[in-house]
């Protein structure tokens, strides 16, 4: 990999088509030439993005402090006593807090001050009020991925707030909507930034009955994130006009000290035959997970929109950002073992930028048997809720949707401009094609869909999802029902560099 004709062996359009094309309308044109440049330089060979800070998870560093057990972010304080009604407080603000284990204090953005923000425990048909303020010094939003709320409560860039006012969110939530979902900024071409810079939080929903509960499965929440530090312990951000910036543009900017929960390799504890159930959630800006537990298998219950009909024991489950997946981990072995909870390579990228440490397995968690005695075998419930499969009898309007690099159906995000539209009360298949070299995860606000096929392969089962990852080169079926909410709604490549440039489109229900 040493030239630019390099570029072209997979197919691919060269990198000067692609990073122009990135640049058009939001990017600017340095960016481009910088990509031609590093092209000619052969970034495969490129040192990889470390920035000096200690390379958690890789066999450099291994911390030798004894082990910090993981820590649930804190829970929003319900304020109202009325029954069905949730009303909390939430702020954004600059503050600074200690990232890195032993680190500096470093200059962040917040939820009322803490990293992940605090967890939005709710119920399904919960009336939600959340009296946001926005003390940040630029404009935000507070988007709800995942949820089925009316469009003007869903936090897009089409709602933005401003630096200094606050804003009250109010929706209330769908019978069936029980799951884990999670927060974030999105505001136009800062959404990256925002993220990075710390703003995400964790959202549980829960449905008056689940199996799990029932039977006293514990559980716990894991935000994963990932960031990068320059020398002083600083968050680092690449410039858009030098190398790296082009490759954080093309990958989506990842960082190389991984964080669950905003803990660095904490421990959790389990006893030995005890199940526990973990609501995982990708919050990473571009970083795909592939999630593995040293020694056994997981099994997995549930994804984007909460529980699947039956559980599925797999080896590994893969995460795009964004995505969401809840999975049972027993404890087994003898007490004091620890197995560690790996994220295995997964090669998402186009060849000319793959960092040079792609296939490294990186290190996430530690899972310590306990020296307690051994607790009761649960057998896991045979069916965990019903999924009826979406009627697609009568499909109203079926559409391609083509993601390349940087664009969807050729166009960059206007807007002004819908893309798509709708009407209510109609279900739809969308078959989604990834027409490039590196995978692209696609989301759709304020519905959920439901994956019929990848590449003409039947998904094995059913599930609901608002993100479906499209590995390179191939294409995913969804179909989606329009049963309520009118307005517009955003779809995208939620690679967050790639949403901010432009990789976005709007759709209108009406
Ligand atoms: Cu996670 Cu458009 O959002
Ligand atoms: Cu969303
Ligand atoms: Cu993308």
């Amino acid at each position: 990999m040493s030239s630019a004709e390099a570029t072209t062996e997979t197919g691919e359009p060269s990198r000067v088509q692609i990073g122009s094309h990135i640049a058009s309308a939001r990017g600017g044109i340095r960016r481009a030439r910088i990509i031609l440049v590093a092209a000619a330089m052969g970034w495969a060979a490129a040192p990889s993005l470390v920035d000096g800070a200690p390379a958690v998870g890789s066999e450099h560093a291994r911390p030798a402090r004894s082990p910090e057990l993981l820590r649930q972010p804190p829970v929003l304080r319900n304020m109202s006593s009325h029954p069905g009604v949730v009303e909390v407080t939430l702020t954004a603000a600059p503050a600074r807090l200690r990232l890195m284990p032993g680190g500096p204090l470093v200059s962040v953005y917040a939820y009322n001050g803490t990293i992940p923000g605090p967890t939005l425990d709710l119920r399904e048909g919960d009336s939600v009020i959340i009296h946001f303020r926005n003390q940040l010094p630029e404009w935000t939003t507070v988007h709800w991925h995942g949820f089925h709320i009316p469009a003007y409560a869903d936090g897009s860039p089409l709602y933005p707030i401003a630096p200094g006012t606050s804003h009250d969110y109010k929706f209330r939530l769908a019978p069936g909507s029980a799951g884990t979902y999670w927060y974030h900024p999105h505001p136009d071409r800062r959404t990256r930034y925002q993220v990075s810079m710390g703003l995400f939080g964790g959202i549980i929903v829960r449905a008056p009955s689940d199996p799990l509960t029932a039977k006293g499965v514990p559980e716990k929440l894991l935000i994963l994130s990932d960031n990068r530090f320059d020398s002083t312990g600083a968050i680092a951000f690449s410039k858009p006009s030098s190398l790296e910036g082009g490759i954080d543009l093309e990958n989506g900017r990842e960082g190389n000290v991984l964080f669950v929960n905003g803990q660095v390799m904490p421990t959790i504890p389990i006893r030995r035959g005890e199940l526990q159930r973990w609501r995982i959630v990708n919050a990473s800006a571009a970083r795909v997970f592939r999630l593995s537990l040293a020694g056994q298998h997981l099994v997995h219950v549930g994804n984007d929109g909460g529980l699947f009909e039956h559980a599925v024991e797999v080896p590994e489950v893969l995460m795009a950002n964004s995505e969401r997946v809840e999975v049972l981990v027993r404890g087994t072995g003898s007490p004091g073992d620890t197995t560690v909870l790996e994220d295995l390579p997964y090669d998402r990228y186009m060849p000319q930028t793959r960092p040079a440490d792609w296939d490294r397995t990186r290190r996430v968690l530690s899972l310590r048997l306990t020296d307690d005695s051994v607790v009761d075998r649960l057998e896991i419930p045979s069916t965990l809720r019903p999924i009826p499969p979406l009627d697609t009898t009568h499909v109203a309007v079926r559409r391609t949707i083509v993601m390349s690099q940087g664009l969807i159906d050729g166009r960059q995000m206007d807007m002004h401009r819908v893309d798509i539209r709708s009407r209510l009360g109609t279900t739809e298949i969308w078959t989604i094609q990834n027409v490039v070299g590196m995978d692209h995860p696609f989301h759709l606000h304020g519905f959920h869909f439901q994956v019929l096929d990848r590449d003409g392969v039947p998904e094995p089962f059913r599930s609901w999802k608002d993100t479906g990852n499209v590995p390179k080169h191939s294409s995913i079926r969804i179909a989606v029902h329009f049963d309520d909410y009118p307005g517009k709604w955003m779809f995208h490549c939620h690679i967050l560099d790639h949403e901010d440039d432009g990789m976005m489109g709007v759709l209108e229900v009406r």
